[in-house]
């Protein structure tokens, strides 16, 4: 496995869920760690509370605004330097995810955030990945992105099969030069976003379900891996969460 010390990583959505659960990790690692989010509050207090070599970095960020998009990146840069990974962990859901009950404007805002603001933010690493021949992105997609499910809802399965195809798409065009695209498929995490289900989750589904840093694992090993090896695509799930 490769030493993971030093590495430049940004995450998007680190202020909070599965992208805390990976800012904690991955900074446990010795890496180098910038978080954003729309909420500094959120992206502070993660940063305080995590003890590493070297303090995470926080700056807010608005994946659905291009401008905030480059300020983000830009200040990453300035502050570390060209991220070696980007985990693309912003996104969110809606309540009302039936046809029925959403509206055009929640499919555009869902899709702003889920699908262009992962394009976005690969947009700004992937020029220089390609130019040093390394690097890594990884998509926090989810199962919603590989199969339509209900619990999903129209527009988060829609945005996370953009997801997908996105991360497919440009893995096959930047794989000749060393640069590396992952997948991610979680199951149901226990996290912030089940606040806005449709239906109130009890404390012990919550308990029952995967946690932010059985992900975490995951994706640390997947950073871990040499650079000839790539895990295109990764299903974690709580065992008990049926998968057909
Ligand atoms: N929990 C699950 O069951 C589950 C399952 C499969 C996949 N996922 C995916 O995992 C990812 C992380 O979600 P989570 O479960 O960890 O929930 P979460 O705690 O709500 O995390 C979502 C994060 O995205 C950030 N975010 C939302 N809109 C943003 C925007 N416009 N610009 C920048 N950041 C934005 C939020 O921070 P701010 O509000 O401060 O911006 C928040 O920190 C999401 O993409 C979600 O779809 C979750």
């Amino acid at each position: 496995m490769s030493d993971l010390k030093g590495k430049i990583v940004a995450i998007t959505g680190g202020g909070t869920g599965i992208g805390e659960g990976i800012a904690r990790k991955l900074a446990s690692l010795g890496c180098r760690v910038a978080v954003g989010g729309r909420r500094i509050e959120k992206l502070e207090s993660v940063a305080q509370s995590i003890k590493s070599e070297t303090p995470v970095y926080c700056h807010t960020l608005d994946v659905a605004d291009p401008d905030s998009v480059k300020d983000f990146f830009a200040a990453v840069k300035s502050h570390f330097g060209d991220p070696d990974i980007l985990v693309n962990s912003a996104g969110i859901n809606i309540q009302k995810r039936t046809m029925a009950e959403m509206s055009p404007e929640d499919w555009d805002r869902v899709m702003q955030i889920n699908a262009s603001g992962a394009y976005r933010c690969i947009y700004e690493v992937l020029p220089a990945m390609r130019e040093r021949r390394d690097g890594l992105v990884v998509n926090i997609s989810s199962v919603a992105g590989k199969r339509a499910i209900t619990l999903g809802g129209v527009v988060y399965c829609a945005s996370k099969f953009a997801m997908t195809a996105l991360g497919t798409a440009i893995s096959n065009e930047v794989r000749d030069e060393s640069v590396r695209i992952t997948n991610v498929y979680p199951g149901e995490v226990n996290t912030p976003i089940l606040e806005n289900r449709p239906n109130p989750v009890s404390q012990e589904h919550k308990d029952s379900i995967l946690q932010p840093e059985d992900i975490a694992e995951v994706v640390a090993t997947i950073c871990a891996l040499p650079p000839r090896a790539n895990v295109p695509e990764v299903v974690v799930k709580p065992t008990k969460q049926e998968w057909v």
